[in-house]
């Protein structure tokens, strides 16, 4: 079957977070992290064919659901998930304020590596945790983590670290030996692992997704894995995501935490995730290889044709992290935005002078932000 990646689709007055904030301009936008594609075909005739139904009363996980999530759990990654792990969410942000609430006392201590997506280093302050952020270091053109700053850094009060595999915004998939030092580490301190692999069906190369939990018994039992269809498939906006919490003693805790606070996911999301999982795993081939092209091309573009600015291989995500520190300016997403492309601000992540921009679009829109941001930077001259 074919798929039409190509296809423009007017966001424009469709209640869109993406779209909405430049409504009243000539500006892309390439920043939250949702797609410009339709999602694919089974997840709409699931959808109808719920609507149809029309009873929207509280909703419960389907039995198949389930079952598709442990099938899918041992078949990709030879992981043996016991139904009762799983713990349905209406997302992934609330499954990272919950865990930095349930564990640890007041003003205990968070890890995570920066720059990483926001909502890490929001979650720790709203739960009354103070954050540690460990810089990624650079190792040859790629970002790793720095496995002697973290046992520099973590502490008799350190209790949870939150792990972003693949890595949002420097687009990494990390090695099953980048992955385990890093939960030995864990491991050794008694800190607790949160590893949010929201993007881990979005790996643009050969290489396959390794799950922390996945890398032995001990790891598994300190490891909270957060997983959603959303970003692969583009149905952030319906709300169904879920956390696999082996440990007995961690679920509790996260679910009494999450209690009347958090809700339950609701019958559309529950219907989305089951066809996404059931019936769309040739969309998502399609789709890889689609945004395998548009990674190639930023990735010539922004290195070859944009004076001063670089970026990375994106080895999973449809996020380009872009370093525009040779600018020389304070605030690179303003000039951007004011060229007509409305990117991520670094500064958010914990990277200021680095713009993220997303290129899960059609290609002709791709190209036409990559060609307003190189005639904005080409203008400033002086390339010397
Ligand atoms: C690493 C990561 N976690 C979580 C989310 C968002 O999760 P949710 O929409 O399920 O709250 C994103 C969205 O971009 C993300 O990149």
């Amino acid at each position: 079957m074919s798929f039409n990646f190509d296809r423009v689709i007017d966001r424009r007055n469709t209640g869109s977070l993406k779209w909405n904030r430049y409504k009243d301009g000539d500006v892309i936008p390439m920043w939250v992290a949702d797609m410009d594609f339709q999602a694919p075909l089974p997840i709409l005739e699931a959808l109808h064919k719920r609507v149809e139904h029309g009873i929207f009363g509280y909703a419960v996980p389907p039995d198949e659901l389930v079952e598709i999530v442990v099938g899918r759990m041992k078949a990709k990654y030879q992981w043996k998930v016991d139904p009762s792990w799983i713990v349905w969410l209406p997302g992934l942000v609330p499954a990272l304020n919950v865990v930095c609430r349930a564990f640890g006392d007041d003003w205990d201590e968070v890890l995570t590596f920066t720059p990483v997506y926001p909502p890490f280093l929001s979650a720790p302050q709203f739960s009354r945790k103070q954050l540690k952020a460990v810089p990624l270091r650079r190792e040859g053109d790629l970002f790793t983590f720095d496995a002697e700053r973290l046992e520099k850094e973590v502490s008799p009060r350190s209790r949870v670290l939150l792990l972003c595999n693949p890595h949002n915004p420097v687009g990494r998939r990390y090695s099953r030996e980048e992955i385990k030092r890093i939960a030995e580490i864990c491991l050794e301190h008694n800190v607790i692992l949160c590893s949010d692999e929201i993007h881990c069906d979005l790996l643009l190369d050969e290489e396959d997704h390794i799950p922390t939990a996945t890398l032995s018994s001990e790891i598994c039992a300190n490891t909270i894995t957060l997983m959603a269809p959303s970003k692969t498939f583009n149905i952030p906006g319906l709300n169904c995501a879920f956390a696999v919490i082996p440990d007995e003693g961690l679920r509790t805790e996260f679910i009494n935490t999450r209690q009347g606070v958090v809700p339950d996911t609701n019958a559309l999301g529950y219907a989305g995730c089951l066809a996404a999982y059931r019936e769309c795993e040739e969309w998502r081939i399609a789709l890889i290889d689609y945004l395998r092209g548009n990674r190639d091309f930023v990735y010539g573009f922004v290195n070859e044709q944009i004076p001063r600015l670089s970026m990375d291989n994106v080895e999973a995500t449809y996020l380009a992290w872009i370093d525009c520190r040779r600018l020389g300016m304070r605030n690179p997403t303003l000039f951007f935005e004011s060229a007509g492309v409305g990117l991520s601000d670094g500064k958010h992540f914990q990277g200021r002078g680095w713009v993220r921009l997303n290129f899960g679009c059609p290609r002709s829109v791709l190209v036409e932000a990559l060609e307003r941001m190189k005639r904005a930077v080409t203008k400033l001259g002086n390339f010397g």
